[in-house]
């Protein structure tokens, strides 16, 4: 079973937003996923709310005390991928998150303030011995210079998904509807960039190269 925590101090920058769409994602490839939902706003658990499909991922709302003692019980259940949800805030929910993940995943707007406001998010990875990498989300479209110089100085960090994802209502419309963006519209540019997205995380978790070579900017 592979952990993944969505984590950034910074509201807005689209962690309740992947987790979701890359749970559907994952699921439409056969892979087990169950969301928790740790952000007492609970916009996952509402997004499950108005989801009309009756397949997973299923989402559950837990505390910091509760994360650890589930994750076995989560395992005896046959579920193959976990996505954590966390508030942008820093709270115990989102240290136990990060303590039991496997990868940490930071998503951040091509902006000085996101990629600044995730100093103290960094170092609290780095404190727990967590493996991590950022994302870059609400990119404008098409190639950009503005995300260009974001993925160049997030690459000297050492971990940027090679997958940035690009502003598109499709995200906002999934939100809504409780939908992902794969599910909602199968073609569309936002549902291949969230399933290579999704591709390369798996690669990360399963320790498979993922070479810079790969990388495309938007
Ligand atoms: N790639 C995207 N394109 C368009 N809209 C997006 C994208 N990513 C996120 N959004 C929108 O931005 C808003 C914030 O996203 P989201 O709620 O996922 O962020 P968050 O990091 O979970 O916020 P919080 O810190 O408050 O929990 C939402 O309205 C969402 O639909
Ligand atoms: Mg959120």
């Amino acid at each position: 079973m592979n952990i993944l925590a969505i984590v950034s101090q910074k509201g807005g920058t689209g962690k309740s937003t992947l987790a979701f769409s890359l749970a559907v994602a994952a699921e439409e490839q056969d892979i087990r996923t169950s969301i928790i939902d740790m952000d007492p706003q609970g916009t996952t658990k509402k997004w499950y709310g108005r989801r009309e499909s009756d397949g997973g991922p299923e989402v559950n709302a837990l505390n910091a005390t509760q994360l650890e003692p589930a994750m076995p019980l989560l395992r005896k259940q046959g579920i193959q991928l976990v996505i954590i949800d966390t508030p942008g805030a820093d709270t115990p929910g989102v240290t136990a998150a990060i303590q039991v993940a496997d990868l940490c995943l930071i998503p951040a707007r091509p902006s000085v303030a996101d990629i600044e406001a995730s100093a103290p998010t960094v170092s609290a990875i780095h404190r727990l011995g967590k493996p991590f990498s950022y994302v870059l989300n609400q990119c404008p479209p098409g190639r950009s210079i503005r995300t260009m110089d974001a993925f160049r100085v997030l690459q000297l960090t050492g971990a940027v998904a090679s997958t940035p994802l690009a502003m598109r209502a499709d995200h906002m419309d999934a939100l809504a509807t409780g939908q992902g963006v794969t599910e909602r519209d199968i073609s569309s540019k936002a549902a291949a960039e969230i399933r290579e997205l999704l591709k390369w995380t798996l690669n990360k978790m399963e320790g498979k190269p993922h070479g810079q070579k790969q990388t495309r900017v938007a």
